[in-house]
């Protein structure tokens, strides 16, 4: 361990992988479980501060002062519908903004393309590539039809480096491509090290901010979905967004899952096309573009991600289980939440899964986290099981809760309106709190998830049939 000077009362022992202190050090942390992640940490003292976000030094404000609160943050936008959107209305001046993404996923080009954008629109940019060498972004940006782009490119990891090239040329945005190759002389580990990202991602978040610049930190994913090297980046930026999608799909999903200056879990969608990232404005059309005539097992869910109604298509497929241990295999959503939904048809509505393996699938590489799509995955489950396919033109959602009874969901209204808007001309729901809503759709609301699986499948609960 390194020598540190400081009396023993003032360390403070960090898990970099969640962000937990601890006063003792120890292999293992005791708040999330990973090994190896408590790293030692000298505590600021008071005094010699430097960091500023808007106060004088050891000052305070009043909180109501309307000078403050009439200057909105000044913002920069894209002209990116999708790009904005996710941002919360655009880029906002001096903000610090973490990219999170599996390797190959399109992050450089994503932000290559963000940045000769903002670039035509007024910012000075400064692209710092870490990963690749001047020629391999240049023949990119070639390649995306950028090469004319006022953008200005370096090839740098050294953190002290790139601080002088920031100080003398100060430019309005700088993207660090990636925090993982970023390293800081003053930490004697290897570059992607805890340590390091922690180090080079805090150096230049405080400097961007101190300066006024805005700074995109472009950050690899590990298998276990985390950012690789510290979570505790995540809490040094205003902005967290994921760029997320499936090998092998041309969709690409920008999701904010926190954002100081705007609505978290907003997302934007874009499609892979060999001149780059190309914005999608009807994400619904498209995740139900490829859907054939319908089978069973498919199901329309009317879903909300962010601000926006999308609609997609999830998939169930039921087989007999070879012996031993049924399977569950799930894609595009929660696993635990499953097997919940599993339960509750078994105990409230008599259709066991026992001996079945069972496979779910959000269409289109979609991710979906919202409970409402608890009734759309029980319906497609059951289509499954029983063989039969549900009315092409009829789009469920609802929560489901553990007695069977399904619960009302918010922003209704927005999806029976995105359904109506692509063609389709019933829903299945719960019952509506108030009236209005889905004029012109046949609505079927239901009490319980009993009724619901009675009026498509014609089993009732009463007289479980033998399996
Ligand atoms: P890249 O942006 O390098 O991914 P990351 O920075 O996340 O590792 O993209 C990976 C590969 O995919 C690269 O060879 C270019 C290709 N690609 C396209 O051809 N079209 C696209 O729209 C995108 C996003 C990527
Ligand atoms: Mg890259």
């Amino acid at each position: 361990m390194r020598h540190n000077p400081v009396m023993a009362k003032d360390l403070a022992f960090t898990c970099s992988s969640c962000g937990a202190t601890h006063s003792k050090w120890s292999g293992r942390c005791e708040a999330c479980g990973a090994w190896n992640s408590i790293v030692e940490e000298q505590p600021l003292s008071a005094a010699p501060t430097s960091k500023s976000m808007g106060t004088k030094r050891g000052r305070t404000l009043p909180l109501t002062d309307l000078a403050t609160l009439e200057a909105a943050p000044p913002r920069t936008e894209a002209g990116v519908a999708e790009l904005d959107r996710v941002l919360g209305g655009g880029l906002v001046a001096a903000s610090a903004i973490l990219v999170g993404g599996d390797p190959g996923i399109g992050k450089s080009t994503l932000l290559l393309q963000a940045a000769a954008r903002f670039a035509r629109n007024g910012l000075k940019v400064i692209y710092v590539t870490g990963e690749e060498s001047t020629a391999q972004v240049q023949m990119r940006a070639r390649r995306l039809g950028l090469d004319q782009s006022p953008v200005r490119l370096a090839a740098e990891t050294n953190l002290r480096d790139i601080l002088t090239t920031l100080e003398t040329e100060v430019p309005d945005l700088v993207i660090i491509d990636s925090i993982q190759t970023m390293w800081a002389d003053t930490v004697d580990s290897a570059p992607g090290s805890v340590s390091q990202v922690r180090a080079a991602a805090h150096e230049l978040v405080t400097f961007a901010k101190r300066r006024g610049i805005a700074v995109i930190l472009v950050g690899h994913v590990t298998k276990e979905g985390a950012i690789a090297g510290p979570r505790v980046v995540e809490h040094m930026v205003d902005c967290v967004l994921y760029f997320e999608g499936e090998r092998g799909h041309q969709f690409r999903i920008l999701r904010a899952v926190k954002n100081r200056f705007g609505p978290a879990d907003e997302i934007g969608v874009f499609e892979m096309t060999g001149k780059g990232l190309a914005e999608v404005r009807n994400p619904s059309a498209l995740f139900l573009s490829e859907r054939g005539t319908p089978a069973p097992g498919s199901v329309v869910f009317a879903g909300i991600e962010g601000t926006r109604p999308l609609l997609c298509e999830i998939q169930a497929l039921v087989a007999p289980a070879p012996q031993g241990q049924a399977r569950r295999s799930v894609v595009g959503w929660d696993g635990g939440r499953l097997n919940m939904i599993l339960a509750v048809l078994e105990a409230r509505c008599g259709i066991s899964f026992a001996g079945l393996d069972v496979y779910l699938n959000v269409a289109g590489g979609l991710r979906i986290s919202e409970p409402a799509a608890d009734l759309a995955v029980a319906c497609a489950l059951v289509s499954a099981r029983q063989d039969a396919a549900l009315p092409e033109t009829c789009v469920i959602f609802g929560e489901i809760s553990l007695s069977g009874a399904l619960r009302p969901v918010v922003q209704t209204e927005n999806r029976l309106k995105e359904a109506q808007k692509l063609g389709f001309t019933s829903a299945i729901l719960p019952i509506l709190p108030k009236r209005g809503a889905g004029a012109g759709l046949d609505l079927r609301e239901m009490r319980d998830l009993a009724d619901v699986v009675a009026a498509l499948f014609g089993l009732s609960p009463e007289a479980p049939e033998e399996t």
